[in-house]
């Protein structure tokens, strides 16, 4: 590293790393935090989500996309997903009050983009997909952040790339990216705005900057290990997560279903898992 870098408070690196985010995911706007749970709860902030407003989320979620609503002060409207796919069910959403959408793409399996899209469009309400585990998921050839309204991400250590913890946001709106950036930065300290310090550390945004370019190679090798493994299961029981049309998964994790769940079959996945690799 020739340039001089400065342990905190680093617009270098952090500037170099947002500028390598917003190129891979072809977005107008980057904000890189220190988690993606601080990711989630900026995204609220930046849509002014807080007590009194519902937002949807599918039972799927993690506690770790629940917690930032909760600590918003917002209450959780939990509808079903659908049958094929891990989205929401927007036919059971259609008759209730949601003041917002948060969408979890589990594991890296893309959902239907476009269908959560026209929805919060058609309700005027905003957008947030929690992609912790879709670093490289596409939809219809795009990144799946590319549809929603502000897109947040995880770099922890198990994510697709990591920074050891960390995270980051990314928008096309700029009001949104401005009121993200002043929460996150305690209001840049200018003494009219309110914010906490969820920055992230330049440490890790080097790390990030190495990291991401590592990022196709990982989903390649992530390609190549999903195919072998489903071209040796030859158990009709298992079969994969039926991935949405017009979408790649990331493969942060491959995902199975069991056709008819019969007692034994965990045991039989593990020993499957221990003999075969
Ligand atoms: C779906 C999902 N959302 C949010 C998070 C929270 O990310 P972090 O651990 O960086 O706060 C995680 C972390 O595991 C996650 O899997």
């Amino acid at each position: 590293m020739n340039r001089k870098f400065e342990y905190s408070n680093s617009k270098e690196s952090i500037q170099k790393y947002e500028s390598a985010l917003k190129e891979y995911f072809n977005a107008k706007y980057c904000l890189a935090v220190s988690s993606g749970t601080a990711a989630i709860t900026v995204a609220l902030h930046a849509c002014s989500i807080g007590s009194g407003d519902k937002v949807a989320l599918s039972p799927v979620a993690p506690l770790c996309t629940a917690f930032p609503i909760i600590y918003s002060g917002a209450e959780i409207n939990f509808f079903d997903i659908q049958t094929e796919s891990l989205a929401l069910d927007y036919n059971l959403i259609e008759n209730n009050v949601v003041d917002a959408i948060i969408e979890v793409p589990m594991w890296g399996y893309p959902i239907d983009a476009i269908q959560s899209r026209e929805f919060a469009t058609k309700r005027e309400i905003p957008l947030i997909f929690d992609l912790a585990h879709c670093a490289g998921t596409t939809f219809n050839d795009k990144p799946i952040s590319n549809y929603c309204d502000i897109a947040c991400f995880s770099t922890q250590k198990n994510k697709m790339f990591s920074t050891g913890e960390g995270g980051f946001l990314l928008t096309d709106n700029e009001e949104l990216y401005h009121r993200a950036k002043l929460f996150s930065t305690m209001g840049e300290l200018d003494g009219v705005n309110f914010g906490v310090n969820f920055k992230l550390s330049p440490f890790l945004a080097e790390i990030g900057i190495a990291n991401l370019k590592q990022l196709n190679n990982s989903i390649q090798r992530r390609i190549i290990n999903r195919n072998f493994i489903i071209s040796n299961i030859n158990n009709n029981n298992i079969v994969e997560h039926a991935n949405t049309i017009n979408g790649q998964p990331s493969y942060q994790r491959l995902l199975f279903r069991t056709k008819n769940f019969k007692p034994g079959l965990s045991e039989w996945l593990d020993k499957h898992e221990t003999t075969n690799g």
